[in-house]
């Protein structure tokens, strides 16, 4: 089990990471074209790859674990390049060399489908709202039961895995902030952010 540093994480609640980007070869001079709570994101500037350095447990586990969930709607990860040192919040960094993915474009099919599927989760918290942090769970696995729009067959497909992987390792799904649904170049939905630890 890779060690995250568990413990001296738990009080850290910053709204964007502070780090500066850890040194490491493979990142001198790359330009940064995103950050979250737990990640930064660079472009390797070949147009399609990006090097992404996590320190959430639960994105580490996202994108290396073998039963992780894959197919059309899951980014494709190609290296992972392993430790790369220790963040402020006490986690590890970790640097993933990953697909380059891309904002929703309003009014696209991906971005229809994303409402459509945080419109549904949310329906999903308010009806469970008192089950406290098994809220999410709930919620998610609400999106799997056919009570909801109906997704298409790797929509439906994509759920059911990403459900059953958050009920495997314990977290919390997080597809209501938009940024963390993203689209490939030939527009594909992608959960590029869905889930984190308690
Ligand atoms: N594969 C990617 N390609 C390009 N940009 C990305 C990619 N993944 C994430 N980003 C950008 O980086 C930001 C932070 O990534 P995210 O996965 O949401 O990290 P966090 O776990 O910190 O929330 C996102 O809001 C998005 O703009
Ligand atoms: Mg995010």
């Amino acid at each position: 089990m890779v060690n995250f540093g568990f413990g001296t994480a738990a009080t850290y609640a910053a709204d964007v990471l502070p780090d500066p980007v850890p040194a490491h070869p493979l990142l001198d001079g790359k330009q940064e074209l995103g950050r979250g709570q737990y990640s930064i994101v660079l472009d390797k500037g070949d147009g399609e790859r990006v090097y992404k350095i996590v320190s959430s447990p639960a994105d580490y586990w996202l994108h290396t674990a073998k039963d992780r969930p894959q197919g059309k709607h899951f980014p494709v990860v190609y290296v992972d390049h392993g430790d790369i040192g220790q963040a402020q919040s006490g986690y590890r960094f970790y640097l993933l060399e990953m697909e380059r993915l891309y904002p929703l474009t309003p009014e696209s099919q991906a971005a229809i489908v994303a409402n459509q599927l945080t419109k549904a989760y949310w329906e999903g918290c308010r009806r469970w709202n008192q089950l406290g942090a098994c809220m999410g769970r709930m919620a998610m696995y609400h999106l799997t039961t056919g009570e909801t729009p109906s997704w298409d067959e790797q929509m439906q497909s994509a759920l059911k895995a990403l459900s059953a992987f958050i009920e495997e390792y314990q977290l919390l799904p997080d597809i209501l902030k938009a940024d963390n649904l993203m689209v490939r170049k030939d527009g594909t939905l992608v959960f590029s952010d869905p889930v984190f630890v308690s």
